[in-house]
Protein backbone atom coordinates (compact mmCIF):
# COMPACT_ATOMS: atom_id res chain seq x y z
CA UNK A 1 0.00 0.00 0.00
CA UNK A 2 2.64 2.47 1.06
CA UNK A 3 4.68 1.80 -2.20
CA UNK A 4 1.64 2.38 -4.49
CA UNK A 5 1.03 5.29 -2.58
CA UNK A 6 4.60 6.58 -3.35
CA UNK A 7 4.58 5.44 -6.88
CA UNK A 8 1.08 7.43 -7.10
CA UNK A 9 2.15 10.72 -5.21
CA UNK A 10 5.70 11.05 -5.58
CA UNK A 11 7.40 12.82 -8.04
CA UNK A 12 10.60 12.60 -9.98
CA UNK A 13 13.03 15.55 -9.93
CA UNK A 14 11.59 18.26 -12.30
CA UNK A 15 11.56 22.09 -12.55
CA UNK A 16 8.96 23.87 -10.41
CA UNK A 17 5.95 25.98 -11.87
CA UNK A 18 7.52 29.29 -13.25
CA UNK A 19 4.41 30.33 -15.22
CA UNK A 20 4.04 33.68 -12.49
CA UNK A 21 6.74 35.04 -11.04
CA UNK A 22 6.68 37.41 -8.46
CA UNK A 23 9.50 40.11 -8.30
CA UNK A 24 9.97 43.42 -6.73
CA UNK A 25 12.26 46.10 -7.55
CA UNK A 26 9.70 48.98 -5.85
CA UNK A 27 9.63 46.88 -2.63
CA UNK A 28 10.16 50.04 -0.14
CA UNK A 29 13.27 49.87 2.36
CA UNK A 30 11.69 49.85 6.28
CA UNK A 31 15.29 51.25 6.81
CA UNK A 32 16.47 54.93 6.52
CA UNK A 33 19.91 56.25 6.44
CA UNK A 34 23.10 54.09 6.48
CA UNK A 35 23.07 50.75 7.47
CA UNK A 36 24.99 48.34 9.36
CA UNK A 37 25.25 44.58 10.19
CA UNK A 38 27.45 44.66 13.12
CA UNK A 39 30.72 42.80 13.60
CA UNK A 40 28.58 39.22 14.42
CA UNK A 41 26.29 38.62 10.91
CA UNK A 42 26.14 36.23 9.13
CA UNK A 43 24.59 35.71 5.20
CA UNK A 44 22.25 33.11 4.61
CA UNK A 45 21.37 32.15 0.38
CA UNK A 46 18.60 29.80 0.62
CA UNK A 47 17.84 27.04 -1.82
CA UNK A 48 19.30 28.40 -4.68
CA UNK A 49 19.70 25.32 -6.27
CA UNK A 50 19.11 24.35 -10.04
CA UNK A 51 15.61 23.00 -9.72
CA UNK A 52 14.47 26.33 -8.55
CA UNK A 53 16.46 28.94 -10.12
CA UNK A 54 17.29 26.85 -12.98
CA UNK A 55 12.80 27.37 -13.25
CA UNK A 56 13.53 30.95 -13.61
CA UNK A 57 16.73 31.70 -15.24
CA UNK A 58 15.28 32.16 -18.86
CA UNK A 59 12.68 35.01 -17.94
CA UNK A 60 13.67 38.97 -17.26
CA UNK A 61 12.49 38.76 -12.87
CA UNK A 62 14.44 35.08 -12.99
CA UNK A 63 17.65 37.01 -14.54
CA UNK A 64 17.22 40.27 -12.53
CA UNK A 65 16.80 38.37 -9.13
CA UNK A 66 20.22 35.83 -10.06
CA UNK A 67 22.01 38.91 -11.54
CA UNK A 68 21.13 40.74 -8.02
CA UNK A 69 21.59 37.86 -5.79
CA UNK A 70 25.00 37.29 -7.47
CA UNK A 71 25.97 40.52 -7.28
CA UNK A 72 25.69 40.50 -3.48
CA UNK A 73 27.10 37.37 -2.80
CA UNK A 74 30.20 37.76 -4.80
CA UNK A 75 30.47 41.25 -2.70
CA UNK A 76 30.12 39.47 0.51
CA UNK A 77 33.08 37.20 -0.48
CA UNK A 78 35.20 40.14 -1.39
CA UNK A 79 35.45 41.03 2.37
CA UNK A 80 38.26 40.95 4.55
CA UNK A 81 37.69 38.37 6.16
CA UNK A 82 34.50 37.22 4.61
CA UNK A 83 31.48 37.51 7.38
CA UNK A 84 30.44 33.10 7.49
CA UNK A 85 27.74 32.39 4.69
CA UNK A 86 25.32 29.84 5.11
CA UNK A 87 24.08 27.97 2.12
CA UNK A 88 20.84 26.05 2.41
CA UNK A 89 20.52 22.67 -0.27
CA UNK A 90 16.81 21.21 -0.03
CA UNK A 91 17.25 17.10 -1.02
CA UNK A 92 16.71 14.16 0.89
CA UNK A 93 18.73 10.89 2.20
CA UNK A 94 17.06 8.58 -0.56
CA UNK A 95 14.83 9.25 -3.12
CA UNK A 96 12.03 7.41 -0.98
CA UNK A 97 12.20 10.47 0.91
CA UNK A 98 12.95 9.24 4.28
CA UNK A 99 12.61 12.97 6.15
CA UNK A 100 8.65 12.96 4.77
CA UNK A 101 6.06 11.00 5.52
CA UNK A 102 3.17 11.02 2.89
CA UNK A 103 0.92 11.98 5.77
CA UNK A 104 2.71 14.82 6.53
CA UNK A 105 1.43 18.18 5.23
CA UNK A 106 5.15 18.81 3.83
CA UNK A 107 5.16 16.17 1.83
CA UNK A 108 2.69 18.96 -0.76
CA UNK A 109 4.85 21.42 -0.29
CA UNK A 110 7.95 19.64 -1.43
CA UNK A 111 6.09 17.60 -4.15
CA UNK A 112 6.83 19.77 -6.95
CA UNK A 113 10.31 19.70 -6.37
CA UNK A 114 10.95 16.37 -6.08
CA UNK A 115 12.88 13.46 -4.73
CA UNK A 116 15.73 14.94 -4.83
CA UNK A 117 19.34 13.45 -3.33
CA UNK A 118 22.26 14.95 -2.56
CA UNK A 119 24.42 13.66 -5.95
CA UNK A 120 21.32 14.55 -8.13
CA UNK A 121 21.81 17.56 -10.22
CA UNK A 122 19.17 19.08 -9.75
CA UNK A 123 19.50 19.99 -5.98
CA UNK A 124 22.70 21.32 -6.68
CA UNK A 125 23.91 25.14 -6.06
CA UNK A 126 22.55 27.09 -9.55
CA UNK A 127 26.25 27.71 -11.09
CA UNK A 128 25.83 31.30 -10.74
CA UNK A 129 26.28 30.98 -6.78
CA UNK A 130 29.65 29.03 -5.30
CA UNK A 131 29.98 28.98 -1.95
CA UNK A 132 33.69 30.22 -0.88
CA UNK A 133 36.16 27.00 0.24
CA UNK A 134 37.27 27.19 3.98
CA UNK A 135 34.77 30.15 4.90
CA UNK A 136 31.17 29.11 3.93
CA UNK A 137 29.20 26.13 5.04
CA UNK A 138 26.58 24.46 2.91
CA UNK A 139 23.56 22.81 4.79
CA UNK A 140 20.89 19.87 3.76
CA UNK A 141 17.59 21.45 4.54
CA UNK A 142 14.21 19.46 4.43
CA UNK A 143 11.43 21.54 5.30
CA UNK A 144 10.82 25.30 4.57
CA UNK A 145 12.83 26.48 7.75
CA UNK A 146 16.32 26.66 6.79
CA UNK A 147 17.47 25.24 10.39
CA UNK A 148 15.05 22.51 10.80
CA UNK A 149 17.02 19.29 12.45
CA UNK A 150 20.30 20.76 10.60
CA UNK A 151 23.23 22.37 12.47
CA UNK A 152 21.86 25.95 11.27
CA UNK A 153 21.08 27.20 14.77
CA UNK A 154 24.63 25.45 16.72
CA UNK A 155 26.71 27.70 14.18
CA UNK A 156 25.21 30.75 14.89
CA UNK A 157 25.30 30.48 18.36
CA UNK A 158 28.43 29.76 18.65
CA UNK A 159 30.04 32.25 15.87
CA UNK A 160 27.87 34.61 18.36
CA UNK A 161 25.58 35.57 15.26
CA UNK A 162 23.20 38.23 16.49
CA UNK A 163 22.39 39.17 12.52
CA UNK A 164 21.30 37.30 9.77
CA UNK A 165 21.14 38.69 6.13
CA UNK A 166 18.24 36.72 3.92
CA UNK A 167 18.41 36.08 0.53
CA UNK A 168 16.80 33.26 -1.72
CA UNK A 169 13.81 31.19 -3.04
CA UNK A 170 10.84 31.15 -2.97
CA UNK A 171 9.60 34.08 -0.20
CA UNK A 172 6.62 32.72 0.62
CA UNK A 173 8.94 29.82 1.69
CA UNK A 174 11.95 29.37 2.64
CA UNK A 175 12.61 33.14 3.18
CA UNK A 176 9.17 33.76 5.41
CA UNK A 177 9.98 30.60 7.47
CA UNK A 178 13.07 31.54 8.65
CA UNK A 179 12.71 35.07 9.04
CA UNK A 180 9.70 34.43 11.42
CA UNK A 181 11.72 31.71 13.24
CA UNK A 182 14.68 33.55 13.55
CA UNK A 183 13.06 36.40 14.80
CA UNK A 184 11.83 34.52 17.82
CA UNK A 185 14.86 33.58 18.26
CA UNK A 186 16.55 37.11 19.27
CA UNK A 187 18.44 37.20 15.39
CA UNK A 188 17.84 40.58 13.60
CA UNK A 189 17.06 39.77 10.64
CA UNK A 190 17.05 41.71 7.13
CA UNK A 191 15.61 40.54 4.02
CA UNK A 192 17.56 41.85 1.07
CA UNK A 193 14.14 42.27 -1.57
CA UNK A 194 16.05 42.27 -4.09
CA UNK A 195 17.14 38.99 -3.77
CA UNK A 196 13.99 37.16 -3.30
CA UNK A 197 11.30 35.98 -5.78
CA UNK A 198 7.84 34.16 -5.53
CA UNK A 199 6.90 31.56 -8.48
CA UNK A 200 3.65 30.49 -9.23
CA UNK A 201 -0.11 31.19 -9.36
CA UNK A 202 -0.44 34.98 -7.63
CA UNK A 203 3.35 34.94 -7.17
CA UNK A 204 3.30 38.82 -7.79
CA UNK A 205 0.88 40.09 -5.26
CA UNK A 206 1.71 36.94 -2.75
CA UNK A 207 5.43 38.77 -3.14
CA UNK A 208 4.71 42.10 -2.01
CA UNK A 209 2.12 41.63 0.29
CA UNK A 210 5.30 39.25 2.10
CA UNK A 211 7.64 42.27 1.89
CA UNK A 212 5.62 45.23 1.92
CA UNK A 213 3.65 43.94 4.41
CA UNK A 214 4.27 40.90 6.68
CA UNK A 215 7.66 41.24 7.23
CA UNK A 216 7.55 44.94 7.98
CA UNK A 217 4.71 44.39 10.37
CA UNK A 218 6.45 41.88 12.54
CA UNK A 219 8.90 44.09 12.60
CA UNK A 220 11.78 42.74 10.73
CA UNK A 221 14.08 44.56 8.36
CA UNK A 222 13.43 44.76 4.51
CA UNK A 223 15.66 46.08 2.45
CA UNK A 224 17.13 47.00 -1.02
CA UNK A 225 20.51 44.82 -2.83
CA UNK A 226 22.23 48.95 -3.00
CA UNK A 227 21.57 49.01 0.58
CA UNK A 228 23.11 45.52 1.67
CA UNK A 229 25.85 46.16 -0.43
CA UNK A 230 26.75 49.20 1.28
CA UNK A 231 26.27 48.28 4.41
CA UNK A 232 29.35 45.75 4.06
CA UNK A 233 32.03 48.53 4.42
CA UNK A 234 30.32 49.28 7.82
CA UNK A 235 30.05 46.15 9.57
CA UNK A 236 32.82 43.33 10.55
CA UNK A 237 33.19 39.52 10.65
CA UNK A 238 34.68 37.60 13.26
CA UNK A 239 35.72 34.52 13.66
CA UNK A 240 35.20 32.19 16.52
C1 LIG B 1 12.18 9.34 -7.41
O1 LIG B 1 13.03 9.73 -8.48
C2 LIG B 1 13.38 8.72 -9.37
C3 LIG B 1 14.24 9.34 -10.44
O2 LIG B 1 15.33 9.98 -9.85
C4 LIG B 1 12.17 8.03 -9.94
O3 LIG B 1 12.56 6.95 -10.77
C5 LIG B 1 11.26 7.53 -8.83
O4 LIG B 1 10.11 6.98 -9.32
C6 LIG B 1 10.92 8.69 -7.90
N1 LIG B 1 10.03 8.30 -6.83
C7 LIG B 1 10.33 7.50 -5.81
C8 LIG B 1 9.28 7.32 -4.81
O5 LIG B 1 11.39 6.95 -5.70
C1 LIG C 1 16.42 46.85 -5.82
O1 LIG C 1 15.16 47.27 -5.34
C2 LIG C 1 15.07 48.67 -5.13
C3 LIG C 1 13.71 48.97 -4.53
O2 LIG C 1 13.30 48.01 -3.60
C4 LIG C 1 15.27 49.40 -6.44
O3 LIG C 1 15.28 50.78 -6.22
C5 LIG C 1 16.61 48.97 -7.07
O4 LIG C 1 16.73 49.52 -8.36
C6 LIG C 1 16.70 47.46 -7.17
N1 LIG C 1 18.02 47.06 -7.59
C7 LIG C 1 18.23 46.30 -8.66
C8 LIG C 1 19.65 45.93 -8.93
O5 LIG C 1 17.33 45.93 -9.38
C1 LIG D 1 11.89 56.79 6.30
O1 LIG D 1 11.77 58.09 5.80
C2 LIG D 1 10.49 58.38 5.21
C3 LIG D 1 10.55 59.75 4.58
O2 LIG D 1 11.15 60.65 5.47
C4 LIG D 1 9.41 58.24 6.28
O3 LIG D 1 8.15 58.46 5.70
C5 LIG D 1 9.46 56.84 6.85
O4 LIG D 1 8.52 56.72 7.91
C6 LIG D 1 10.84 56.51 7.38
N1 LIG D 1 10.88 55.12 7.76
C7 LIG D 1 11.50 54.67 8.83
C8 LIG D 1 11.46 53.19 9.07
O5 LIG D 1 12.07 55.41 9.62
C1 LIG E 1 34.55 47.38 13.03
O1 LIG E 1 35.90 47.35 13.44
C2 LIG E 1 36.47 48.64 13.51
C3 LIG E 1 37.94 48.48 13.81
O2 LIG E 1 38.14 47.54 14.84
C4 LIG E 1 35.75 49.43 14.58
O3 LIG E 1 36.29 50.73 14.66
C5 LIG E 1 34.28 49.53 14.23
O4 LIG E 1 33.56 50.14 15.27
C6 LIG E 1 33.70 48.15 14.01
N1 LIG E 1 32.34 48.30 13.46
C7 LIG E 1 31.33 47.61 13.94
C8 LIG E 1 30.02 47.85 13.25
O5 LIG E 1 31.41 46.81 14.85
C1 LIG F 1 19.11 27.62 -16.81
O1 LIG F 1 19.50 26.67 -15.86
C2 LIG F 1 19.65 25.35 -16.38
C3 LIG F 1 19.95 24.46 -15.20
O2 LIG F 1 21.09 24.90 -14.51
C4 LIG F 1 20.75 25.34 -17.41
O3 LIG F 1 20.87 24.07 -17.95
C5 LIG F 1 20.46 26.35 -18.49
O4 LIG F 1 21.53 26.44 -19.37
C6 LIG F 1 20.18 27.72 -17.88
N1 LIG F 1 19.74 28.63 -18.89
C7 LIG F 1 20.18 29.88 -18.96
C8 LIG F 1 19.56 30.73 -20.02
O5 LIG F 1 21.00 30.34 -18.18
C1 LIG G 1 21.72 39.57 -16.03
O1 LIG G 1 23.10 39.47 -16.29
C2 LIG G 1 23.38 38.95 -17.58
C3 LIG G 1 24.88 38.69 -17.65
O2 LIG G 1 25.59 39.79 -17.19
C4 LIG G 1 22.88 39.93 -18.62
O3 LIG G 1 23.13 39.41 -19.91
C5 LIG G 1 21.39 40.12 -18.44
O4 LIG G 1 20.93 41.13 -19.32
C6 LIG G 1 21.05 40.53 -17.02
N1 LIG G 1 19.61 40.51 -16.90
C7 LIG G 1 18.93 41.30 -16.09
C8 LIG G 1 17.46 41.22 -16.17
O5 LIG G 1 19.46 42.07 -15.33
Amino acid sequence: MKLLSWALLALAPALIDATELGYSTTAPSTVNGSLSFGSHYAVLNLDLIDALVGSINTTTKGQAFINSTAKWINAVHKQSPPPISIFSRIYFSTSLMPEVSLSSPFYQAVAEVGNLTESDELSQLYPAFKPLSDYDVVLQKTRYYAGTDNTLVQILRNQKIDTVVLSGVRTSGVILATALQLFDLDFNVYVIANNTIETGTDATSINNVILQSILPKMPLNVITVEQAIDALSRSNATYY
